[in-house]
């Protein structure tokens, strides 16, 4: 009970995204690596983009040409301005264009609230907000030049922001981490009602306990993991898979009237289920 990490696995129509052209940030690990190699899998060329861990980003690229598409790796701060404008400008250069970003860098840096420093706070928010803000805006300069190719997508472009649970879930000890995605959300609705007359497509996507290395902690151990599940309604811990199968629905024609909407992909985490007895 609890895992199902043996179960068969969705497979990722392979056409779905053919021809597209996609950028992910933070891609060298957990939801983004996995996301970048799906769209591979979907038919679209993808920048892998990282920060750091360059050799994981390599293997990412490696494992997505293995599929028949391009890949190229890309080193940037997605919190840094010049970075992610030349980040921008070096995809047009090699893809011709971009179709598809999924802004999904993001980090940790828990605290008591009392104890959290200014550079905690600064840090979560400059990357999580802030490289979203930075990344979403430069894509959508990309998608507004270039407007809709019919044969390739019926949207200009598509931009999914990864959001979390805690966009909507108070959570104690990580104030900066919960205002950030509070954050992505009203900023993604804006962008969505703002940027849907140039026909692009604005959406977020919110996991819910997904086993990366960002909350290695909350289910390494068995006990851990215990407690975790009493949050999860479905009774396992998402995995990375989870979350790049509905990137890749959630940037495909088939989601193309799907606009400023946030897809929880959380095994039910935010349904109170603490009210699942009692109240
Ligand atoms: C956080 C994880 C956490 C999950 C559910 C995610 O956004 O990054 O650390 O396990 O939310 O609480």
């Amino acid at each position: 009970m609890g895992s199902s990490q043996d179960a068969p696995r969705a497979v990722v129509p392979e056409h779905l995204l053919k021809g597209q052209k996609a950028l992910v940030t933070g891609a060298n690990s957990g939801i983004g690596k996995a996301t970048a190699i799906a769209l591979g899998k979907a038919g679209a060329d993808v920048v892998v983009n990282y920060v750091t861990g360059r050799e994981d980003a390599e293997a990412v690229v490696e494992e997505i040409t293995s599929h028949g598409v391009r890949a190229l790796a890309h080193e940037a701060d997605v919190s840094d301005e010049g970075q992610v404008a030349a980040m921008m400008e070096h995809t047009v250069q090699e893809f011709g264009t971009l179709d598809i970003l999924v802004a999904n860098a993001g980090l940790q840096r828990d605290a008591p609230f009392t104890e959290m420093t200014l550079a905690q706070w600064q840090k979560v928010l400059d990357v999580n907000l802030t490289g979203q803000f930075l990344c979403a805006r430069e894509a959508a300069k990309v998608f507004l030049r270039r407007g809709v190719v019919p044969e390739v997508s019926r949207a200009a472009g598509k931009i999914i922001c990864m959001s979390s649970v805690h966009q909507i879930i108070p959570w104690s000890g990580h104030v900066n981490y919960a205002a950030s995605k509070g954050g992505v959300q009203m900023m993604m609705e804006t962008l969505a009602q703002e940027l849907a007359p140039k026909k692009i497509r604005v959406n977020a996507i919110a996991p819910g306990a997904i086993k990366t290395p960002i909350n290695r902690d909350a289910w390494q151990t068995p006990e851990a993991e215990k407690d975790l599940l009493r949050l999860i309604p479905y009774d396992r811990v998402g995995d990375p898979d989870d979350i790049a199968h509905a990137a890749v629905a959630l940037a495909s024609d088939l989601m193309d009237y799907v606009v400023g909407a946030t897809l929880y992909v959380d095994g039910g985490m935010t349904l109170f289920p603490g009210f699942a007895t009692g109240g």
